[in-house]
Formats: C-alpha cells, sequence, structure tokens
C-alpha cells in the first residue's frame, strides 16, 4: 500500500496494458474499496456490471465506435482533440478499450436522486484503490453514448432499474505514461 498523496499524484489513465489476467480477487477487493465512497443519503446506489470476456468487450467497441464516428466528424473542425480521437476511431482494428482485459461499467440505480454523483465518487475510489495495487484504469467516455441505448445495455448484462454512469478499464500498464498538463485551477477565495 502506498500513501494516499502519492497514490492521487500517481495514477494515469492507462492506453496500453499487458496481456495478463487480473484475478477475481483483485477485482472484487477493487468493487468492496468503491463501496467505502460516499453517497447521497448513503443510498450506494452503485452496481457492477464485470466484463472480462475479450470478445464482448471488442463488440461493445465497434457498436461504440460507430456510434462516436459521426459526433466527432461534426467537432474536428473545431476541436484537435475531436480530430485526433476521430483518426484513432477510424484506424483498422482500433479498440476504444485499449485492450485492457477487464470492462467495469458501474451502474446507478435510476431511484436514486445523486446516483450519478455516487456512481463517479465510486469510480475514482476504484481507480486509486487500482493504482494502490499495481493496476491501471481508465474512465471510456468514448463507450457512454452507446451505453445511452437501455436495450443494449440490457442486453449485455445490466439488472432493470439501472442506468450505466462510469465505464472503466481495467488492467497491468504496460509503461508509465507521462503526466499531461495540469493547469493551476481557478480558485476564488471569500473570506
Ligand atoms: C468522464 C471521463 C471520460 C473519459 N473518456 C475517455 C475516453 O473515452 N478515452 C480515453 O482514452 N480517455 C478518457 N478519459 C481519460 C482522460 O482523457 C484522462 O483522465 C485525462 O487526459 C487526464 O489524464 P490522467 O488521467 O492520466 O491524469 C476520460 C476521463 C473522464 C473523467
Amino acid at each position: 500500500m502506498k500513501d494516499i498523496i502519492e497514490i492521487i499524484k500517481s495514477r494515469r489513465c492507462i492506453r496500453e496494458y499487458l496481456d495478463k489476467e487480473i484475478p477475481d480477487e483483485d477485482i472484487k477487493f477493487l468493487i468492496d474499496c468503491a463501496g467505502y465512497a460516499p453517497s447521497g443519503l448513503n443510498m450506494q446506489p452503485w452496481a457492477f456490471l464485470v466484463i472480462q470476456n475479450k470478445d464482448k468487450i471488442l463488440k461493445l467497441s465497434e457498436t461504440c465506435k460507430k456510434s462516436m464516428i459521426p459526433i466527432l466528424e461534426g467537432m474536428k473542425n473545431t476541436s484537435k482533440t475531436a480530430g485526433d480521437f476521430l483518426a484513432f476511431l477510424k484506424k483498422e482494428g482500433s479498440d476504444i478499450f485499449y485492450g485492457a482485459p477487464v470492462l467495469v461499467i458501474i451502474l446507478g440505480n435510476r431511484n436514486a436522486p445523486t446516483a450519478v454523483y455516487d456512481c463517479a465518487m465510486a469510480a475514482q475510489t476504484m481507480m486509486l484503490a487500482a493504482q494502490s495495487i499495481g493496476i491501471g484504469s481508465c474512465w471510456i467516455g468514448a463507450a457512454q453514448r452507446t451505453l445511452m441505448d437501455e436495450k443494449l445495455l440490457r442486453e449485455i448484462g445490466a439488472p432493470q432499474g439501472y442506468i450505466h454512469v462510469a465505464p472503466l478499464i481495467f488492467g497491468y500498464p504496460k509503461g508509465k505514461p507521462e503526466i499531461p498538463e495540469r493547469r493551476e485551477p481557478e480558485v476564488v477565495w471569500i473570506k
């Protein structure tokens, strides 16, 4: 276990993974840690869909790519990052989940008023817990448009009554990415 501040500052979004499975016990550990996140009214309105099947992850990636490409086409002239991501998605064989061995979709109970915030807290807790045991992670927003499709979400295994909030990938990092630039945040002090 590392010092919490070191964990917070050293966690990076990992986009290259070793071809190595994560033991189920470690995934259970991460889910257990996620459950310690705060939640509105302590409703703990989360559920975890754990997908370890490589073919299913790749198939979902292809569906997500098809729905993201038209959106990015409309953004490519105003955003360089959108243009770069579009080029990546159009590349033969590209995988929005970067070949990670595990995809965990954090689902929120649709009846809980703060489910989206609660699940985002659980997501960050899980990613920090992963960092503490040498497991890399990344939130894959590129999957979110597709996961808004309720029928598809049920087909991939989400229980009734839940919406998707956070698609997270996990795996053992290949290499150590540089930290992307951090800006000084705007802070307003009122004393
Ligand atoms: C809501 C959200 C959506 C994201 N979606 C993607 C994504 O689809 N693909 C990707 O490679 N990274 C994605 N990221 C990761 C960010 O690009 C990354 O966190 C950011 O560049 C900062 O890098 P760092 O996490 O290594 O500090 C996402 C992060 C968040 C919080």
